[in-house]
């Protein structure tokens, strides 16, 4: 049987200026799973993924062609609604972007702003739900006054994700979320996101090959802005279909 999709795009195209960044990209992304985008830097990773929460909206002189199908709708369409898409479709970047207030006020705020909860008590609960669901409730329940930014860079990173879930997304784009932590780190956030991945679509950009095998289910690998081949993780790493993923799985390039 043919997994549910939840993203797909049909012959999607991205001019950065006279620039193409992406070329007829056909996807498919499966529901609750965990894809894997890999490819040479340069090749588009980033900006296929800022499509589907249509942040490549915020880059002056982009124009993006085709369509991107989430749950049967067009976000391309002039009627989306942007805030909604943004808050369905949360992401998480390189560098933690814990801004410089307390552990509690970095969560309250997206809360606020996508004026989802305004009692005090409400607020406090979802704050507790969001931290236990990265694992920062018992480390932090003291402190959640302190400046999130004196924390860990690993804590950051899942503050931030705590700060995505809360806002109750469906899926999750990760931009290379592990490349600031250490190895030991690493582990214990992709731990954390084949857990999340039961409930949660997560698509997971990344340089590093074997994170890649050790948390994705399926794989794309991009080149040049196209989408040379995507499948499962297993397949991609061990019997890819196209010669320019073998070279690359391989280390020839990139
Ligand atoms: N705002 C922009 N204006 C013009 N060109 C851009 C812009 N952002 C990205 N590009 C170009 O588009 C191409 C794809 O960039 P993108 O950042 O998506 O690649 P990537 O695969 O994420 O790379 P990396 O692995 O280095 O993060 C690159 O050639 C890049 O230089
Ligand atoms: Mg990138």
């Amino acid at each position: 049987m043919e997994p549910e999709s939840k993203i797909e795009t049909f012959d999607l195209n991205l001019y950065y200026g006279v620039f193409r960044a992406l070329t007829d990209v056909n996807i498919r992304i499966p529901a609750r799973s965990v894809t894997a985008i890999i490819g040479p830097s340069g090749c588009g990773k980033s900006t296929l993924l800022r499509c589907f929460n249509r942040m490549n909206d915020l880059v002056e002189h982009t124009q993006v062609k085709g369509r991107i199908v989430i749950d049967g709708q067009d976000i391309l369409e002039p009627e989306a609604d942007l805030i909604a898409l943004r808050r369905k479709v949360g992401m998480v970047f390189q560098r933690p972007n814990v801004f410089s207030l307390s552990i509690y006020n970095n969560l309250k705020f997206g809360l606020r702003i996508h004026s989802m909860l305004s009692r005090r008590d409400q607020i406090m609960q979802t704050v507790r739900q969001g931290l236990e669901q990265v694992g920062l409730w018992d480390d932090l329940k003291d402190k959640l006054s302190a400046n999130a930014q004196s924390l860990t860079l690993e804590q950051q990173q899942r503050l931030c994700l705590a700060r995505v879930l809360i806002l109750r997304p469906d899926i999750i784009l990760l931009d290379e979320p592990c490349s600031a932590l250490d190895p030991i780190a690493t582990l214990r956030v992709e731990e954390m996101l084949r857990v999340l991945r039961k409930d949660y679509t997560l698509i997971i950009v990344t340089h590093n090959m074997q994170q890649a095998g050790r948390v994705s289910d399926f794989t794309g690998f991009m080149y040049l802005g196209r989408l040379i081949e995507f499948a499962g993780t297993q397949k991609i790493f061990t019997n890819p279909a196209e010669q320019l993923t073998e070279d690359y799985i391989r280390g020839s390039f990139g």
